[in-house]
């Protein structure tokens, strides 16, 4: 891309060069430009940027937001503080402290708060700031829907109720979920039964705490972007059940304090609010977990084998010092089997695939560069500790097209 001389797509504070390489779609193009607009860059005849200062309109063809356009930050860097003259003042401490004031301020003196725990960064985050708010007034459910990683429930309920000391109950639910997505196949109607199921559980256990007028929830803002669609405003991608459902059939009202961030502010929030690094490091992890990574039906037998399977990559990410390294990893189940042999044995056994990618917010993904030894360890690993695994294929799609997850 060429630019011209307009001092956002040029310099302001960060000096850009003439040219730069950008991340874009060909699929739509400017024809003409509307009036009163002018071109500050192009690749070439395509227009990729327009602006007409006088009105205060800066409009990009292309995406600066994503990791592929190497001084895409730059640029939103100019806009933000060469244009809208922001003063960039946001630090993790002086957000938890205007939080903390502002749901001290909603939810009053005597209200009582329920907030869903799903072990993950953003939902912890969320009830902790909650916590030190209101402090025993919000009581957290975590529920285990069957679909966790190896031991997570009982582990992470540990540091909730010992590090943290939350006020937390653990609910095992593992086989209700199963019961209702026995023999379901098709992504989306998982999904759909899984929230539902969540959400009477949920339902459940709240009732018990009796008098509650407020829901916690962690969703953050590529949830919510998300949720609403990508492509419009008739596709929604997929159904996030952690958005929307709950407060309604429950009559609550929202308290949503991390809906404005991406996940790297939430981890320095959750830093600063000491939260231990196992939680806050973790990858990101679907609400519904193994079930959108076990192809085909869910059985209680795949989920185990899943799970160990999960276990094994994830270890040894941490044995070969790489956890940090890729943004999401894990493995799927595939709904093949194929031909091995052990010993004098033929099998006719499960494929294992394992999927890690580089991000920075799950918009835009890359599939990990991981080192050949590391891949060769892992896949020694799960075929002889895992029974019934015999292959493990690793994939290289990156998002788009592909998404993160099979399902
Ligand atoms: P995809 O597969 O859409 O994933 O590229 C992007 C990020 O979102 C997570 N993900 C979900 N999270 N409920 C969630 O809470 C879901 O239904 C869901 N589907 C995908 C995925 O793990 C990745 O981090």
């Amino acid at each position: 891309m060429e630019c011209s001389s307009s001092p956002w797509i040029s310099a302001a504070r960060y000096e850009l060069p003439f040219e730069l390489d950008v991340w874009m779609s060909h699929g739509d193009h400017v024809t003409r430009l509307p009036d009163g607009f002018e071109t500050t860059a192009t690749t070439g005849d395509v227009v990729t940027a327009i602006e007409n200062p006088e009105r205060g309109i800066y409009c990009v063809q292309f995406h600066p937001e994503v990791s592929h356009t190497p001084l895409g930050k730059e640029i939103i860097r100019n806009f933000i503080f060469g244009i809208c003259h922001c003063k960039g003042d946001w630090t993790p401490a002086q957000f938890i402290k205007e939080e903390i004031e502002k749901i001290r301020e909603i939810v009053g003196p005597t209200d009582n708060v329920v907030c869903g725990l799903s072990g993950g960064v953003d939902s912890t985050v969320a009830a902790v700031l909650v916590h030190e708010a209101i402090g025993d007034r919000q009581t957290c459910i975590f529920v285990n829907n069957g679909l966790l990683r190896y031991r997570e429930f009982e582990d992470t309920l540990e540091v909730y109720k010992n590090n943290l000391h939350l006020n937390v109950r653990g609910v095992d639910a593992s086989e209700d979920f199963y019961s209702v997505l026995a023999n379901v196949v098709d992504p989306e109607l998982k999904r759909k039964a899984i929230g539902a199921k969540f959400i009477d559980v949920f339902d459940i256990e709240a009732k018990k705490i009796g008098d509650v007028k407020w829901l916690v929830q962690g969703t953050l803002y590529p949830d919510v972007i998300e949720s609403v669609s990508l492509r419009g405003s008739s596709v929604t991608i997929k159904s996030h059940h952690n958005v929307g459902g709950l407060p309604d059939k429950m009559d609550l009202k929202l308290i949503e304090p991390l809906r404005e961030l991406f996940k790297d502010e939430v981890r320095l929030i959750g830093k600063d609010l000491g939260i231990p690094d196992e939680i806050l490091q973790r990858h990101p992890f679907p609400g519904p977990g193994l079930g959108v990574r076990i192809l085909g039906d869910i059985t209680p037998e795949k989920v185990e084998l899943l799970q160990k399977a999960d276990r094994v990559f994830i270890e040894e990410l941490h044995n070969f010092g790489i956890y940090q390294d890729v943004w999401q990893a894990f493995a799927v189940l595939l709904p093949i089997q194929s031909v091995g042999v052990m010993g004098d044995f033929r099998t006719y056994e499960r494929t294992v695939a394992l999927r890690a990618v580089t991000s920075t917010d799950g918009m835009t993904a890359d599939w990990a560069r991981l080192p050949h030894d590391f891949l060769a360890a892992v896949s020694s690993r799960i075929t002889s500790e895992v029974r019934g695994v015999n292959r493990v294929v690793y994939d290289i799609s990156s998002k788009p097209p592909s998404t993160i997850e099979w399902e």
